[in-house]
């Protein structure tokens, strides 16, 4: 019995946390103590009627006016893995909507006479508030539709990644949920940006009869409404294999924050036999995906040295397992992170990595600091070289300037070898560290000598005659390589790919980018002051430029190739998905040196789709199907071109 106050007590707490978008432990760890509790209950056969289990934790933000809803707002119950979901599957075996889960929250809304009225928070399921005013800020919902009777519809408001990156400059915000649930209740509607809606369910419909949740969403759909993407399948097999491939492919491809998938009975008659336990309909079940936000303790903070000498904080935690990999390091990104966010050792921290994008830390669950904890010390002098760092006031990074430093120059080898780079086939990290400790390569054109030393590098173990063939016919192949790419690949500070595929518009040639004024540079497209100062000072060096006159010895490659830009693509906008032939950033080049644009989603602004073949499950494919924009194979782009 102790035991059951004690978990409904922590369990309230955690509610209330998550609820105000600061959560105290993980989904998983949550959901771990809510089946412990719910066990815990059913064993007594005590079911308290304010036990967490029972109810939804809502917190009232002072001034919104409570609404009480004309049909109590349910939770669905969770599945954590098909097994569970088979078995709430297996109850009926009919048809089933598939649709993803979007992580923001519940608003019901109410029209009338073809005119938004009303949009109310879930609330605690039976009462809400009303946010009407922040609700008519949502930029994708029309606040009137054609249908004149009433219309009740439920639909989720979340806040797109791209305008959370651009709102939350100042880390205000942990994740777009939380930002969605903090703007959705603001009092001033004029703060609020950045909100859409999807919508997924509809509650009533003035003298209007339906079959099937099929035949309603498509009502809303006709009245212009934002209805959720559905599929829909009646074999579980299907289910599965959809559900997987949102969780490994689509949930990343999508612009907007999905953490699973939404599974209902379709034929309402079933729904209706089905019913409702306490807190949720037995027709309906979210299968969540696992968590891609862990918490863990912070250990020891290192620094670590870039390619351009940027100094980046790493965390070194208590292993911790996100998404089936187990991690115990992740970005602090800059030294101005850990000072914002107050991270210091021995804090209890969020960590979060999404599939193939580097772990990084969120945040310190500063609340749960027992005792007083210092801050990681961060460094005067550099890591790896030891001279002094160079710290300037807006720059939240600190810097190392020394272009011997050893940390730096491998670093550069590294990125000059890689793929978007140079490209160099058995020249990664583990192999150009080690020919660098052996004095084999000391810098980028040390690889053009590699064939003079061939004997000694297949005596190397793990090398053999054949490797070593391979890695210096792939350094030969550089040598044709465009000069965007080798410019890219020379590590200047601030400049990425697309900066030097603008610099070579201007600058077709090693020779006429050396001797380009600041001036002159800082008018290139994309190149500030700032990264116009940092190329010109690059060209000064006198290590840089014989290291220069040693690539273009060796037979490099330094101009831009395809000087004729041509215009059979002005105007026209693509958007890629799937693997191609090509790589995807040669494909993007291509298509803008012929004037085009590439875009990473599809709207309506999209000319062209440019699929892969078996590409057509995607979003993007069916968000094309439903807009209408005309698909094309990589073929038909290249024959555009010509
Ligand atoms: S249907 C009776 N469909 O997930 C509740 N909910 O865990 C029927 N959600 O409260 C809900 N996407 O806030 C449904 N496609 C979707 C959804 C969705 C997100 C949210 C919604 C709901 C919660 C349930």
């Amino acid at each position: 019995m102790e035991n059951i106050k004690e978990l409904q007590k922590q369990l309230t707490l955690f509610d209330e946390a998550y609820e105000k978008g600061n959560p105290l432990i993980s989904d998983t760890e949550y959901e771990k103590r809510y089946s412990e509790l719910q066990e815990l209950e059913q064993k007594t056969g005590t079911v308290d009627p304010n036990s967490p289990t029972q109810t939804i934790a809502y917190t009232k933000v002072d001034g919104l006016e409570t609404v009480k809803h004309t049909i109590p707002m349910l939770s669905l119950d969770k599945a954590n893995d098909y097994h569970n979901l088979k078995k709430w599957f297996s109850q009926v075996r009919d048809n089933v909507l598939v649709q993803p889960k979007l992580d923001g929250l519940t608003i019901v809304l109410h029209y009338q006479d073809g005119k938004l009225v009303d949009a109310v928070t879930r609330g605690n399921g039976i009462e809400g508030e009303r946010v009407l005013h922040t609700v008519n800020t949502v930029v994708n919902l029309p606040k009137e539709v054609l249908f004149a009777g009433n219309l009740e519809i439920r639909g989720e408001v979340y806040i797109p990644f791209d305008e959370f990156n651009k709102i939350n400059t100042n880390g205000e915000y942990t994740n777009p949920r939380a930002m969605a649930a903090g703007m959705i209740r603001r009092h001033d509607a004029s703060s609020a940006k950045g909100l859409r809606i999807q919508i997924f369910d509809l509650v009533n419909a003035e003298d209007q009869v339906f079959v099937t949740d099929r035949e309603q969403l498509e009502f809303l759909a006709n009245q212009g409404l934002p209805v959720v993407q559905t599929t829909m399948f009646a074999d579980f097999d299907k289910i599965t294999t959809y559900c997987t491939q949102w969780q490994e492919k689509l949930r990343q491809e999508v612009p907007y924050p999905i953490d699973g998938m939404v599974l209902k009975f379709d034929r309402l008659e079933i729904r209706e036999r089905l019913g409702f336990t306490a807190k949720f309909p037995r027709w309906g079940m979210a299968f969540k995906f696992p968590s891609q936000e862990e918490f863990t303790y912070l250990r020891e903070v290192t620094w670590q040295v870039g390619k351009s000498g940027q100094i980046t904080p790493v965390a070194v935690f208590d292993p911790i397992e996100i998404d089936g990999v187990t991690i115990n390091r992740a970005t602090l990104h800059n030294k101005q992170f850990i000072l914002d966010q107050d991270i210091r050792i021995g804090d209890r921290i969020v960590v979060a990595r999404a599939n193939d994008v580097i772990p990084k830390v969120i945040r310190a669950v500063v609340e749960a600091r027992a005792e007083e904890l210092t801050l990681p010390e961060i460094p005067t002098q550099c890591p790896s070289c030891g001279q002094d760092v160079w710290v300037e006031g807006s720059n939240p990074h600190i810097q190392c300037l020394n272009p011997f430093c050893k940390a730096q120059i491998i670093e550069k080898i590294i990125h000059y070898c890689s793929r978007d780079a140079m490209d160099i086939e058995g020249m990664g990290e583990v192999n150009v560290r080690l020919l660098f400790e052996l004095g084999f390569i000391r810098d980028p054109a040390d690889l053009y000598e590699l064939h003079t030393k061939a004997e000694a590098l297949q005596d190397l173990e793990g090398f053999g005659k054949t490797k070593v063939k391979k890695i210096i016919e792939g350094i030969e192949k550089t040598k044709d390589i465009p000069f965007s790419r080798l410019l890219f690949a020379l590590a200047i500070p601030g400049v990425g790919r697309t900066t030097a595929q603008a610099i070579v518009k201007k600058f077709p040639t090693l020779e006429s980018l050396k001797n380009a004024s600041k001036e002159e540079l800082a008018i290139v497209d994309g190149v500030g002051s700032v990264t116009a100062q940092s190329i010109w000072f690059y060209f000064q060096g006198p290590q840089t430029k014989t290291m220069l006159n040693r690539l273009v010895n060796a037979g490099i490659n330094t101009e831009e190739l395809v000087a004729e830009t041509k215009d059979t693509l002005t105007g026209k906008t693509f958007v890629l998905t799937g693997t191609m032939s090509l790589p995807r950033a040669e494909i993007e080049a291509i298509i803008k040196q012929s004037g085009g644009k590439v875009s990473g989603s599809v709207s309506s602004k999209t000319s062209f789709l440019v699929a892969a073949p078996g590409e057509t499950g995607t979003t993007k494919y069916q968000k094309a199907v439903d807009l209408g924009v005309s698909i094309i194979s990589e073929s038909q782009l290249m024959e555009m071109l010509l």
